[in-house]
This record gives C-alpha cells, sequence and structure tokens, in this order.
C-alpha cells in the first residue's frame, strides 16, 4: 500500500468553467491497484469503530462509498440529487464551487443509535459534504467522520466541515 495516488488523479484546466482546476479521478479508478488502495485507505481508519451505514454522495461518492461500505462489511446509503429517490425523502439545497444543487435520501433510512461515515470524492467548499451531513443527521443518526480522496484545502471545505463536530480524513491534498 504505497502507490503514488496523487499522481493518478488528471488534472483538467477550465472545466466545467473558465477558472476552474477540475481534479479527475477517472483516471485513479481505471488503475485497478490505485482503485484499490484509494478504497483500503479510506476504510482503514473506520474497522472496529462502530460504523453502522456509510453514505455516498451521488455520483463520484457512490464508487469509492460503495467500496468503502463492502470494506466494512456495512450497507450503503446513496445520497441522490434531487426527484430521484422513490420513498419519501428529505432534502436539503447547497451550493457548489461551480453551482447549486439539491440531494435527498429516503426518510427512513437510518435513525438514531445509526453510526454513518459520509464518503465522496473531493471536498472543496465543503458545501455538498456539509449538506450531507445536516441531511443525516436530521433522521436522527449520528455523523461525525467523513472520508474523501482528494481535499482542496485552500477553498477550506475540510476546515468548516471539521467545525461541524465532523473528523475529516481525506487521502491526498491539490494546494
Ligand atoms: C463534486 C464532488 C463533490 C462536490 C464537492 O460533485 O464529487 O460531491 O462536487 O464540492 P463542494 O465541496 O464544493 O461541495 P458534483 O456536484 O460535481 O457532482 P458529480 O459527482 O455528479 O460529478
Ligand atoms: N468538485 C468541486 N470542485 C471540484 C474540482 N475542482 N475538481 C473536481 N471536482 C470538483
Amino acid at each position: 500500500m504505497s502507490l503514488d495516488l496523487k499522481s493518478l488523479v488528471r488534472t483538467i484546466p477550465d472545466y466545467p468553467k473558465k477558472g476552474i482546476l477540475f481534479r479527475d479521478i477517472t483516471t485513479l479508478i481505471e488503475h485497478p491497484e490505485g482503485f484499490k488502495e484509494s478504497v483500503e485507505r479510506l476504510a482503514a481508519t473506520y474497522r472496529g469503530q462502530g460504523i453502522t451505514h456509510v453514505a455516498g454522495i451521488e455520483a463520484r461518492g457512490f464508487i469509492f462509498g460503495a467500496g468503502v461500505a463492502i470494506a466494512l462489511g456495512v450497507g450503503f446509503i446513496p445520497i441522490r440529487k434531487k426527484g430521484k429517490l422513490p420513498g419519501e425523502t428529505i432534502g436539503q439545497n447547497y451550493a457548489l464551487e461551480y453551482g447549486v444543487d439539491t440531494i435527498e435520501i429516503h426518510a427512513d433510512v437510518v435513525s438514531a443509535g445509526h453510526k454513518v461515515l459520509l464518503v465522496d470524492d473531493l471536498i472543496a467548499t465543503g458545501g455538498t459534504a456539509i449538506a450531507a451531513v445536516g441531511l443525516l443527521r436530521r433522521t436522527g443518526a449520528s455523523c461525525d467522520d467523513a472520508a474523501f480522496v482528494i481535499d482542496l484545502p485552500d477553498i477550506g471545505g475540510a476546515a468548516k466541515l471539521a467545525a461541524e463536530g465532523v473528523r475529516v480524513q481525506s487521502l491526498i491534498a491539490f494546494e
């Protein structure tokens, strides 16, 4: 477990808007060892910590979150963009580095006594992750841990998430 994961992430300038340096994880996940090591390193921190569910944020958070849930032997919660879940939902609006969006979960997916780990590919402003943690906590479940493959520390999202009482792990930082 000693791959240079950062070298497997491709950077594409001016996507999806001029001025954004897009950190593209498709090159990481098409590398079999890179993908496997990313999931294993994300999961390792949480073994024996009583995590009952992993929640992943659509779409890229599903890729890593599903792997971490399997690695930890717990169930997976898809946090979906608006209008995609068939049952009764609760939702939260949030601002992105390049737009606005709404995420939803099924209202009955977790409740008090559950301990949820949030997983996503990347944290930038933290808007998505903070909305996800708020949504999960509204059910009565705890969500005090979040794991990301990539942090963009200059944008400050991880610090904002930590200020919400969340322990934040990331594998790679792009300053
Ligand atoms: C990206 C990324 C995170 C979020 C991070 O998702 O996968 O979920 O932005 O940004 P933030 O910290 O500023 O909120 P995006 O909404 O682009 O959706 P996608 O996964 O469907 O590509
Ligand atoms: N999501 C938000 N900001 C991003 C960035 N710079 N690269 C990839 N995904 C992102």
